[in-house]
């Protein structure tokens, strides 16, 4: 039997009241077998000890890049040296911006700049920072620098102000270190999915949409990457940041999201359609504000193209994957619709469960018949999808 070779990383914390988590984060860590070797700013060490870290990775921690214990006294080259990756959770604000600015003027920094392998930043800060233009400019530029960015994630914060900015949990972080290191399935695959909500225009200000967020669009997204695929993700209007390497195309309306997939469908290997498209768009929409004065409004509805259908039966379709939201009878009208598409995976979710919120339950639906997946958050379900669709896909293509 060959032995699976010993991953090596280095956890680097920055000054941040998540901190708290990568005890945690590295706990996991070692219990997956991932030698973990752990640096600390000296705002980190405010907030969680060394000594803690040091007791969970059963390893000194580094914190000053004066330290003389290392016989060549360069501690910032010969770690990044033995590691497989560098992983900075919580990555602070300030943390990111030297990162974006090529800055080294402790431990942490200077070995980031000086590394020769993978870095993956797991931002943690207030939501008004986390959306200031100098946070977005330089996050920019670490995903332009090839730097890989986990989360962070939308929810209650420390401060009490809620929003984008919490760092992802140490579970979460540890899956996504348990994907980076997996054998990346569906490489040199193209993947095309669609996401989020399309919104038709009623008249200038005024338009029709629904609920989605896009986060199980986008988290299908990202754990394609994880699986080397290149990635198209056509989305309708949401708040989310794009999956690093995903390559993004905004679209409003149900009929704009049909242009983008049919000039891309024929160039990819696998479509998903997540996105939660409207069935009927507004015959005329008013270029003007219409007036409350008019009286009743009626509004002539008409039905807008079937992406999915429209992909699914193209003289040489792509792997197509279908996903289906109902509010009842979930086993029933799922199946119904896959037939009805002629699709060979179609996924079901309950409505009232799925959307907008950050956990699901999925149910599978293939010729075999059907397949629950465990109620977890939406990113562990899209991992889980995504081996199951790649599985699908090497055997259709065999
Ligand atoms: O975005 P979130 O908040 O995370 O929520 C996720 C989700 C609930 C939107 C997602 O998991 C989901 O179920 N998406 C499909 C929504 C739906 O009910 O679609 P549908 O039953 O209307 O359509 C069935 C399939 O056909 C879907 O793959 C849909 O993308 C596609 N479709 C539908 C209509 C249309 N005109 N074109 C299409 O391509």
């Amino acid at each position: 039997m060959t032995q699976e070779p010993t991953r090596r990383i280095v956890l680097g914390i920055t000054g941040g009241i998540a901190a708290y988590k990568a005890a945690e984060l590295l706990r996991l860590l070692v219990k997956q077998g991932v030698e973990v070797q752990v640096a600390m700013t000296e705002a980190a060490c405010r907030f969680i000890t060394p000594t803690t870290m040091q007791g969970l990775s059963g390893n000194p921690v580094f914190t000053d890049q004066w330290d003389a214990s290392m016989p060549n006294g360069m501690a910032h080259i010969n770690l990044s040296r033995a590691a497989d990756a560098i992983l900075i959770a919580p990555a602070s604000a300030d943390f990111i911006a030297k990162l974006a600015h090529g800055l080294a003027n402790d431990l942490l920094s200077t070995l980031c700049l000086a590394r020769n392998c993978p870095l993956i930043v797991a931002p943690a800060m207030n939501r008004e920072m986390w959306l200031n233009a100098a946070t977005r400019r330089n996050i920019a530029q670490l995903l332009a620098d090839g730097v890989q960015v986990l989360g962070p994630d939308c929810g209650v914060q420390a401060c009490g102000e809620e929003g984008m900015g919490r760092m992802l949990e140490a579970e979460q972080l540890a899956q996504g270190i348990a994907a980076f290191f997996k054998p990346k399935r569906l490489l040199g695959t193209k993947i095309l999915i669609t996401a989020g909500p399309t919104y038709e225009a009623i008249d200038a200000v005024r338009g029709i949409t629904n609920r989605s967020s896009g986060k199980m669009g986008y988290a299908i997204a990202q754990a394609a990457l994880e699986q080397g695929a290149e990635v198209v993700l056509v989305s309708g209007l949401t708040a989310l940041v794009k999956p690093q390497g995903a390559q993004g195309v905004d679209v409003v309306s149900a009929a704009q999201m049909f242009d983008a997939v049919k000039q891309r469908a024929g160039d990819c290997d696998i479509f998903i359609g997540v996105a939660a498209v409207a069935d009927y768009r507004v015959a005329q929409p008013s270029e003007q504000k219409i007036k409350k004065s008019a009286g009743t409004l009626t509004l002539e509805l008409v039905p807008n193209p079937d992406i999915l259908a429209y992909v699914a039966s193209l003289p040489k379709p792509p792997f197509c994957v279908g996903f289906a939201a109902e509010s009842e009878n979930l086993m029933e009208y799922a199946e119904q619709k896959r037939r009805a598409k002629k699709l060979p995976l179609l996924v079901g979710n309950l409505a009232q469960q799925a959307i907008g919120s950050d956990d699901n339950e999925l149910v599978l639906f293939d010729d075999s018949g059907s397949h629950a997946l465990p109620h977890a958050d939406k990113l562990t379900l899209a991992r889980l999808l995504m081996q199951h669709i790649a599985q699908r896909y090497e055997g259709a293509s065999k």
